[in-house]
This record gives C-alpha cells, structure tokens and sequence, in this order.
C-alpha cells in the first residue's frame, strides 16, 4: 500500500473538500462509453490540479446497474464494466501518492436481486433459512402485501414471486432489503469493510444510513391526513430512524478504529440519510457514530438569505454539540444540478427535470456565489463532479434514453436523476467532449453547446467557474481560519445579506438582495465570484475578504 505524499492528521476529514466520482460519467478510457476506474485515474491530476482532498466513488462493484450501481451483486469486487480488482488497486495507491484520499460507497440496506445469496434464497423457497437473510413474507388475505409501505421510486415496497410471498424491496424491484436482524448479514458486512479498509480505502460514504433497521413488529405507515402513504420519516416510521441502525453505526466505528495504528490512520464514514431537522441527523454523529453526514437542509434550501442563515445555524448548534463538524453539499447525483435549481422560481428549484422554466445565466451567478459561501461555512464540502464547471441539469434528455428506474416505476411521469449523470465534458469541440476515446458514443447525451464548457476551455479562461473554484480552494487550503473551526455572523448586515467572520481574519459575504451593497470592512479581497461594480458587491454574489 503506497502511503499519501503528505500524511494529513487523522482528523483530516473535518475539514476536507472531497469531490464526488460517479463513475459511469466521469472518464471512459476504453471508449465503450461508460466511464471507468481508468479514466479516473487518467484524470487524478486533473482532480489534484483542482486542490481537493479526497475522492468519493459512488458505487463501482459488479451490478446489473439496474439503480446505477446502487443494486450490487458483488461487495468484493469491481463492475467488469468499469475494470478490475488490480485497476482499483492501481487507483487507490495513485491518488495517495498524490496526497488524495479515497472514500467509496457502501450500500448496506439492499443488494442487487443477482446477488448470490437472494438467489439462493428464490431458489431455497418458502421457510428456507436462506430466505431469513431478507425481508420474505406472506401477504395479507385479499391477495394484498405485508404491510402499505411506499417504494422510493414509485408503487408498493412489497413484491410477489411466484410461491405467494413476497419479498421487501424499499428502492427499486432489483434491489431486496437485507435483514440486518440476522447474524450473518452483520457479519458479512463487517468483512466487507475489512476487505476495502486492508485494500487502502480511507472510508465509506454510507447509502440510506438510516434504514437498515426496521420495526420487527411491521406495522403499517401512517397514512398522511389525506389518506396518502407518503415518504413522510415521521418520528417511529417502521424503516427509516429506527433505533437499532444506531447499534450498526457504532459497530462500524468500533472496526475503522481498528485501523487507528495502520499509516493511512483510522478510517471515516458519511452518512447518506436525508433526515430532518439538524437535531435529528445530529444523533448520526456521535462520537461512537458515524463521523460527518451530509446537510441536505442546505441542498434544499432556496436562495433565501434568512432561511440559508437559519438551515446553516440550526445544523452548526446541533452538531457541534456532539463535537461533530458540519458537511456541507450543494448537488449529488440524485438531486437537480444546483446551477439549474438556482436559475429556477425558488419555491419549484427542486421540482423534476422539465417542469420548471430555468434561467441559466442567472443560476449560473448563484451557483458561484453559493461555492463560495459552501467553502467558506466551518466543517467539509463535497464537490459533485462537474460542479466546478458549472454543468446544468440536462433537462432534454430524449426519453429514450432514460435510464433511472424512476421513469419506468412512475409510469412514465417522472423523469427522475439523469440529467445529472450525464457524462464530463473534458475538451474539444463536439460530443463526447472528450469523455470517451476513439469517438464512441456516452451512455447518456451530451448537449452540443457543452463545448464552451469543457474543462479544457476552462482551463484557458480566467474568469471561468473552473478557474473560481481551484481559486477558491488554494484560498481555503492557505487560510487558517477556513474549513473546521466557527462562524460569527455581522451583527450589521443589510437584510438579504449573509455576512460573517471566521477567525484569524476572514469574512465572506454573500449577496442575495436585489441591489449592489458596499463591501464590509477588510483589509485585502482575496476572491470575488463575480466583478465588483463601482467598488460594490453586485446581487447573487460572494466576496472573501481578509481582515
Ligand atoms: C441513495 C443513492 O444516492 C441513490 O442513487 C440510490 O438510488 C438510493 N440510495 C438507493 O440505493
């Protein structure tokens, strides 16, 4: 195992930028026109030339990519599709000689239904001890499932198989929730950990940290006033925030820090868990817990000075109360691109791809306003590919090519994640854009005008948003006062201003108002996201200042 080329301290992860690898998008080096471990380690000079941290890969093992990767049939290996064992292993020691981590992503609540072991239980049939490893049960009288529970991509969480039972899906179909009840899923899961954790990874991201545990008793979910089952996590929701996936976060921990004397140090997870309000994630991250989780408050947040003021409040008390650091995220690959969701109304920013009419220019202001703001909040960042080069939503993906089991599963109402998963434009003047060699076709379309936003063109320019963010993460990685630490909002800021001080000698204002305002007192400007006007900070902007 190669060693990174500076050795960060163990804590390294409270104030990391880690930039987030889907790897179907991100560089084919085989030309077929899916992404691959090769290409990514073809761009790992790219990655550090960019100045982040760390690297998360969503999921990269054997799939029938049924839910992109998120239905895996193998936990020990690599999707032939993406290259091999000794590819990730090449990957890992490269980007530590470079001094980048690597998190990937675990998938504990469900597998794929090709992995081997749901297969043997179809096969074992009814009563098999097989069968104990999911979530197998007969329905209720009337032909009707076990119990009401809504499927994330649409329809009931329950299907039959040809026997009469049925077995719990909570995301798509192919995707059989694991029994996290029984011994030997435990079990197997801790060796899953130990096998990437021996291989070099530095950590986990955790996928739906928060519904392995589900309530033994299966009531029903209440239904909503209206009479709806919705996805509603009230408080005691029988899949989602039940206690025991606490008792499975704490017996992770307890395995990362096994490997507190190896020479990467401990190792680190992030929780995935789209659960409301901070106080309630918070109990994800206590010290014996899990080590960060991501803020989708922020995510979901609208452009709106006083509700990003109380999102970044409430999350920052309650998880510095538990000694934990704040992880802030502006897109991933399930949510509309941020530039996109900016350029929108705010109250339809989270609508589906297509139903909301985008002003891009003006997303394109904000999105650069809003990176600054996300580096300069105390805690981590992610970065999700091609945030830095400001890529929309693709929103006119013809439907033939949708690949999301969402589209499939709402009966063709939903257009569901892939306008955010279509492939990086690297370079050159016409699809792939550099994605692919040889001129092959990526496995979702690109759109034409994508030229002007290539990373090579990019690069050229100076006022490109590339260009802002490698700025902005050279200022990060140079001031002291910048990721973990805390924030002290002035006292003095017009309204639909968000301004604050991070000590030794910093502030950040954010501009949401309608007019230019004059910058607050400081020393030096270290970096703006857009031109000053007259010496004043124009609407939809961010400057960084020295004081
Ligand atoms: C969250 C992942 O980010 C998403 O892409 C996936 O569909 C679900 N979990 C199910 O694994």
């Amino acid at each position: 195992m190669s060693l990174p080329a500076t050795r960060p301290a163990d804590d390294w992860w409270r104030s990391a930028v880690v930039y987030q690898v889907y790897p179907r998008s991100f560089a084919d080096a085989d030309g077929d026109g899916t992404g691959d471990l090769n290409g990514i380690r073809a761009r790992l000079p790219y990655l550090a030339e960019l100045g982040i941290d760390a690297i998360w890969i969503s999921p990269w093992y054997p799939s029938p990519l049924l839910d992109g990767g998120y239905d895996v049939s193998d936990y020990r290996d690599i999707n032939p599709e993406f290259g091999t064992l000794a590819d990730a292993d090449a990957l890992i020691a490269e980007a530590h000689a470079l001094g980048i981590r690597i998190l990937i992503d675990l998938v504990p609540n469900h597998c794929s239904w090709e992995h081997p072991w749901f297969k043997a239980a179809l096969a074992a049939g009814k009563g098999a001890p097989e069968r104990d490893l999911f979530w197998f049960r007969d329905g209720k009288p009337g032909g009707l499932p076990p119990t009401n529970w809504p499927a994330a991509f649409g329809g009931g969480a329950w299907q039959q198989i040809d026997d009469g039972q049925w077995y719990l899906h909570l995301f798509d179909i192919s995707q059989p929730d694991w029994n996290w009840d029984h011994p030997k899923v435990i079990e197997e899961f801790d060796a899953i950990l130990r096998f990437w954790f021996d291989r070099g990874v530095d950590g986990f991201r955790i996928d739906v940290a928060d519904s392995m545990a589900k309530d033994p008793a299966l009531p029903d979910v209440v239904p909503q006033p209206n009479g709806e089952v919705t996805r509603d996590k009230y408080a005691g929701h029988p899949t989602y925030d039940q206690p025991g996936v606490h008792d499975i976060h704490r017996r992770w921990r307890e395995i990362a820090e096994e490997y507190a004397d190896s020479p990467l140090g401990p190792r680190v997870f992030v929780a995935e868990a789209w659960l409301s309000p901070a106080d309630r994630l918070a109990q994800y991250v206590r010290p014996n817990e899990l080590h960060s989780a991501f803020n989708f408050d922020a995510l979901q947040c609208p452009w709106d000075a006083e509700a990003l003021r109380e999102v970044i409040d409430h999350t920052t008390e309650n998880f510095w109360a538990v000694g934990a650091p704040a992880t802030w995220v502006l897109s991933n690959h399930d949510t509309i691109r941020h530039r996109t969701r900016y350029g929108r109304d705010q109250k339809r920013a989270s609508m589906p791809a297509g139903s909301v009419p985008t002003d891009l220019e003006l997303g394109r202001r904000r999105a650069r306003a809003a990176a600054l703001l996300e580096l300069a909040l105390p805690g981590g960042a992610y970065i999700y590919q091609g945030d830095e080069l400001g890529l929309p939503e693709v929103e006119d993906l013809p439907e033939e090519v949708l690949d999301d089991p969402v589209w499939e599963r709402s009966g063709h109402t939903v257009r569901g994640r892939d306008g955010c998963r279509v492939p990086i434009p690297w370079s050159g003047a016409e699809p792939s854009f550099g994605f692919g060699t040889g001129g092959g076709q990526p496995w979702l379309p690109q759109p034409a005008d994508w030229a002007e936003l290539t990373a090579e063109a990019q690069t050229a320019d100076p006022d490109s948003h590339l260009n802002l963010y490698k700025a902005a993460l050279r200022i990060r990685r140079e001031t002291e006062a910048l990721g973990e630490g805390r924030l002290t909002w002035d006292g003095e800021a017009p309204a639909g201003v968000l301004s604050f001080t991070r000590s030794p000698g910093f502030r950040c204002v954010t501009n949401l108002s309608e007019s230019p305002i004059p910058l607050p007192a400081h020393q030096q400007i270290l970096l703006t996201s857009e031109p000053l006007l007259d010496d004043r900070l124009p609407s939809d902007a961010t400057a960084w200042l020295a004081i």
